[in-house]
């Protein structure tokens, strides 16, 4: 079965980024001149969704505004005659025609596992995406999801994007063991949510990326509270292993966590050097407080 609706957990209060996000979604702060979140959606589209389901909490109004058309910038764009900027908006307004984006409402937050169960209903019974717009992923070929879905096509098994992760950071992650691999595909024999130090199976760090099978969508409902006293979605899809297939990609593409201050301007440093334009008045500035 294709996979056609992809999760998007947004519902966190994003308290790493206190004070910016008193009031705005933290799936808004931009990363160069663009919203996090909408690297996110266009990494859906390119790989095929038709449906994203945002599952957003209390202030997240923002979001919606954002993928929805605005007729009055519109019409003070066109008097003031700036086609430039209105092929801007025009590239924002053309993503909601390409896929549905649809919301619901986590009521508490009670973490990722419990996010992606919200959405059961309107994922009916389909294996399904998950995208953590916090993890950006560029990829110059297929998109990162594209990837993924294509990896689950061949085998038919729940697929996570994993990479190797330096060993004394990976207690930040879900961490998977393995058994036989297969070029960039490893067999998932188990996996555990930030493990503690010493205590790691593997330096293979769960990404933000992922396609499950209903089962792990059965398995969610009666999943008890484990790290950080949240569902996890890791421990969901450790409880399909055994009776259904779980597999890790070693995906391709360059990763950015932009879910901490430091991966955030990390990103955007990196990404505004490799834009045109920007790179030319930034990389002298860049030069000059290294050596001051
Ligand atoms: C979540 C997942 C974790 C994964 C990580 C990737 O953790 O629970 O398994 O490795 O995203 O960013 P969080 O960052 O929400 O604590």
């Amino acid at each position: 079965m294709t996979v056609r609706k992809a999760i998007f957990p947004a519902a966190g209060l994003g308290t790493r980024f206190l004070p910016v996000t008193k009031a705005q979604p933290k799936e808004m702060l931009p990363l160069v001149d663009k919203p996090t979140i909408q690297y996110g959606v266009e990494e859906a589209i390119a790989s095929g969704i038709e449906q994203v389901i945002m599952v957003t909490g209390g202030g997240k109004r923002a979001i919606v505004d954002h993928f929805d058309r605005s007729v009055d910038l519109e019409h003070y764009l066109q008097e003031r005659d700036r086609p430039d900027l209105l092929e801007i908006l025009a590239s924002v307004d053309q993503l909601s025609d390409r896929v549905d984006i649809t919301y619901i409402q986590q009521k508490e937050p009670r973490g990722l596992g419990n996010a992606v169960w919200t959405a059961r209903r309107l994922v009916e019974g389909e294996p399904c995406a998950v995208l953590l717009a916090d993890d950006v992923i560029i990829c110059e070929q297929r998109p990162v999801l594209k990837q993924l879905i294509d990896t689950h096509s061949k085998t038919g098994a729940t697929v996570l994007a994993v990479r190797r992760i330096p060993r004394e950071q990976v207690g930040r992650y879900g961490v998977i063991a393995t058994s036989s691999s297969n070029g960039r595909v490893h067999e998932v024999t188990d996996m555990i949510e930030k493990p503690s130090p010493g205590s790691e199976p593997s330096d293979l760090a769960m990404l933000g990326r992922y396609v499950i099978l209903p089962a792990v969508m059965e398995e969610l409902g009666q999943t008890e509270p484990g790290a950080g006293k949240e569902i996890q979605l890791t421990d969901a899809i450790k409880r399909t292993i055994g009776r259904h297939r779980v597999v890790a990609l070693e995906f391709e593409g360059d990763y950015y966590d932009t879910g901490t201050v430091a991966g955030y301007l990390r990103a955007n440093l990196t990404m505004a050097m490799k834009r045109e334009g920007l790179r030319e008045e930034l990389a002298p500035l860049l030069k000059e407080l290294l050596e001051g």
